[in-house]
């Protein structure tokens, strides 16, 4: 889904999710703390942004890294940031990855992505399709209990477009996105052949503590995205 906040706002954005609690103390520990087996691998990075897990997969031994992002600002910054040492291009994930080829990926992640896709399965069947046999896929994604307060319909099993306000580069922007049950993004999971390996709820750094008490008083109380590694 495209979005103001990574096109038009692509370089504040990249500069935001550098060391703000969500993105920097929460989001990538955890989702980083679940890429094993990164050195030497060919890693697919969907949904890239502006490369935040490019650099941490460079920094950690990836012999070939491929990101994918729908805003063609994302990719542009990338490039820019990395140079030959990625390939990067500008896709709409929804229709999966026609141009992968076939068992050719070690690991594919897709950091915070998934919330602006509708449907899932196109998506996490050409994962899989990509994916080596042995391999892994991770992501993360709003959890989808903490979603559920901003549902209109109040049924939690109903797949829902959600309009909201964000300030997370230090003034209001709009965001839309999709809102669906636990079940529906397992449901995604086993009709692509993949098998959960690992879930987390996420674990906001202890720096938190400190910075803002109040944040990490509710970050330890509450969850507010999913972590879900997936074996091929
Ligand atoms: C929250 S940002 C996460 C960026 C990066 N993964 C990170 O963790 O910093 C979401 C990214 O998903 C991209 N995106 C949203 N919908 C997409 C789609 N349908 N296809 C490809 N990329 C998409 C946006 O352009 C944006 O860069």
């Amino acid at each position: 889904m495209k979005s103001e906040l990574y096109s038009t706002h692509a370089e504040k954005y990249d500069a935001a999710v550098q060391d703000n609690i969500y993105n920097a103390q929460l989001e990538r520990p955890t989702l980083q703390s679940m890429l094993s087996e990164l050195s030497g691998a060919n890693v697919l990075d969907l949904g890239c942004g502006s490369g935040v897990y490019a650099e941490f997969l460079i920094n950690n031994g990836a012999s070939k890294i491929t990101c994918v992002d729908y805003s063609q600002e994302m990719v542009e910054l990338v490039k820019r940031k990395f140079g030959e040492r990625v390939k990067a291009y500008a896709q709409d994930l929804s229709i999966g990855l026609p141009d992968e080829s076939s068992e050719s990926f070690d690991v594919v992640i897709c950091p915070l992505v998934i919330h602006y896709i509708e449907n899932l399965t196109p998506l996490f069947k050409d994962i899989s399709r990509v994916l080596k046999t042995g391999g892994y896929f991770a992501f993360s994604t709003h959890h989808p209990f903490t979603d559920f307060e901003c549902s209109k319909s109040g049924n939690y099993f109903e797949t829902e477009l959600v309009q909201d306000v964000w300030n997370t580069i230090g003034k209001p922007v709009e965001v839309s996105y999709y809102r669906r049950s636990l079940t529906e993004i397992m449901d995604a999971i086993t009709a692509s052949g993949l098998s959960v390996t690992q879930l987390s709820e996420g674990q906001v750094s202890e720096s938190v503590k400190t910075e803002s008490p109040e944040t990490y008083e509710y970050l330890s109380r509450n969850p507010n995205f999913i972590f879900i590694k997936c074996h091929k």
